[in-house]
């Protein structure tokens, strides 16, 4: 399609929206590259309000949530669920493995045998006496129960994976009114997925929980990291890398917020929230200031909580929207950087990661592992089943009736996340896993809820190599 005709049927889908387009929009549009890229967004775009907001230097914002709340029904919920079936039923059906399918209605009452496909979401798992697993499956059509048989033990692993709410294929043999399972088809991520690399130098730090107003907030070792990103400290070496510093990712969690958890006021030395981001401005205005900060929020950032969560709110964190170079979006938030004349840039999925705990404590593979410490692990879990909260009890969702916005449609090049307190680096299909640190000691919730942080390391990705080193400060 040419570009005259890609940039009607833009604007034509903005007011059928019923926005208006200012001139210096369409101006934007002659530029070719992100032409397509708004008009990738526009015919994939289930998320209507979701569209490009924003344009700092070569930073461009792809989805960042930003619709008001307002009060759900159950029928939003309803049309939540059926919206993340039909975006992985997408991934999912033109799948090798799942060229039998059918619906599950089509399989309720039958009798005979026969081999078949199907798409659908867990609704419940059990597992017998015999140590078989039995779980529910459901799509638009019905639902039936489908048995792992545990001397089929990479099926079962499968299914010992299976969590509530998250959509899979499964292909088996149909008997009375149940499917006896031969595989489980996860959405995952291709396998050739493109390794890219930038023409150009640059570096990217990724941070994350401050929790500023914590009496376990590590000034000091914060402070040294100042020092080093001001080119004032560390080797010859990392002073050049310093100076190469394009882009500060900030995933959340920058205060301690307030009233958390029970008893969190005692472990508060900043005991008022706007006070908190006051502190937090003041310490981040260090970084010198053509270095964009770009920040999402966590669970202990003020403002509405559940995911995807907006932006933090300008009304607590003023001080942060006066500097010039932060860019607040929300979390979940996909981001595209560093793109130049012959490069599309690299695709950023920020994520603070409120819904790992579940992961950690109830997934076997992930538990067995290691669990709280495995953001590797987890990472990789949701990558495959191209969520980000798949169970509904793993995190507050906003049911969104017309997508759901933890479904990980675009693949990205890097995963960054943080909340786990503890650095983890890892490569998953070609994208780049980044879980951060943070600048909080143990506190006496962590001590008894058994983690382990590992405070003031920083993951630096070179973008040319894609290397990837840990300072620890
Ligand atoms: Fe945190
Ligand atoms: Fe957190």
């Amino acid at each position: 399609m040419g570009s005259d005709a890609k940039k009607k049927e833009i604007v034509s889908y903005l007011l059928s929206k019923g926005m208006l387009v200012k001139p210096d929009f369409l101006q934007r549009l002659a530029n070719e590259q992100e032409l397509e890229t708004i008009y990738q967004q526009v015919q994939a775009n289930d998320c209507p309000d979701n569209i490009i907001t924003e344009q700092k230097s070569n930073i461009k914002i792809l989805f960042s949530y930003a619709k008001q709340s307002k009060k759900r029904t159950i029928q939003d919920f309803v049309d939540y669920y059926n919206a993340r079936y039909k975006a992985i039923e997408k991934i999912l059906q033109n799948r090798q493995e799942l060229n039998l399918l059918t619906s599950i209605g089509r399989l309720v009452g039958k009798q005979d045998r026969e081999n078949i496909s199907v798409i659908g979401m867990i609704k419940d798992k059990q597992t017998t006496k015999n140590n078989n697993i039995i779980f529910e499956i459901e799509d638009p059509t019905g639902t039936i129960k489908a048995l792992a048989s545990k001397n089929k033990p990479e099926t079962w692993e499968k299914a010992n994976d299976l969590i509530y709410d998250e959509v899979i294929g499964l292909t088996g043999t149909t008997g009375n009114n149940i499917i006896f399972a031969n595989n489980i088809v996860l959405p995952e991520i291709p396998i050739i997925t493109e390794l890219k690399k930038s023409p150009e130098q640059g570096y990217a730090v990724v941070l994350a929980d401050f929790h500023l107003g914590s009496q376990y907030f590590l000034e000091k070792e914060f402070k040294k990291f100042l020092l080093w990103i001001k080119g004032e400290s560390g080797s010859e070496e990392q002073k050049e890398i310093a100076q190469k510093v394009k882009y500060i990712f900030i995933i959340g969690d920058l205060v301690a917020g307030v009233g958390i958890y029970p008893k969190q006021e005692d472990e508060l030395i900043i005991k008022d929230v706007y006070e908190q981001f006051r502190v937090c401005a003041d310490l981040l205005k260090q970084i010198p200031s053509h270095i964009p900060l770009i920040i999402c929020p966590g669970n202990h950032d003020p403002g509405r909580i559940s995911e995807p969560q907006p932006p933090i709110p300008e009304e607590y964190a003023k001080p942060l929207y006066e500097m010039k170079n932060t860019i607040m979006v929300s979390n979940p938030a996909i981001i595209n950087i560093h793109s130049s004349q012959n490069f599309p840039g690299f695709d950023i999925l920020m994520y603070h990661g409120y819904s790992f705990d579940e992961y950690a404590a109830q997934v076997p593979s992930i538990r067995a592992n290691g669990g709280y410490d495995r953001g590797d692990l987890i990472m990789k879990f949701l990558l495959q089943r191209r969520h980000l909260a798949p169970s509904h009890t793993s995190t507050l969702h906003i049911p969104d009736p017309h997508c759901d916005p933890l479904v990980i449609e675009k693949i990205p090049d890097f995963f960054l996340t943080g909340h786990l307190h503890k650095t983890s680096v890892a490569s998953y299909r070609n994208v780049t896993m980044i879980c951060a640190s943070c600048w909080e000691s143990k506190t006496a919730f962590q001590e008894k809820t058994g983690h382990n942080p590992e405070p003031c390391r920083v993951p630096i990705i070179n973008l040319q190599t894609r290397n990837i080193k840990i300072m620890r400060f």
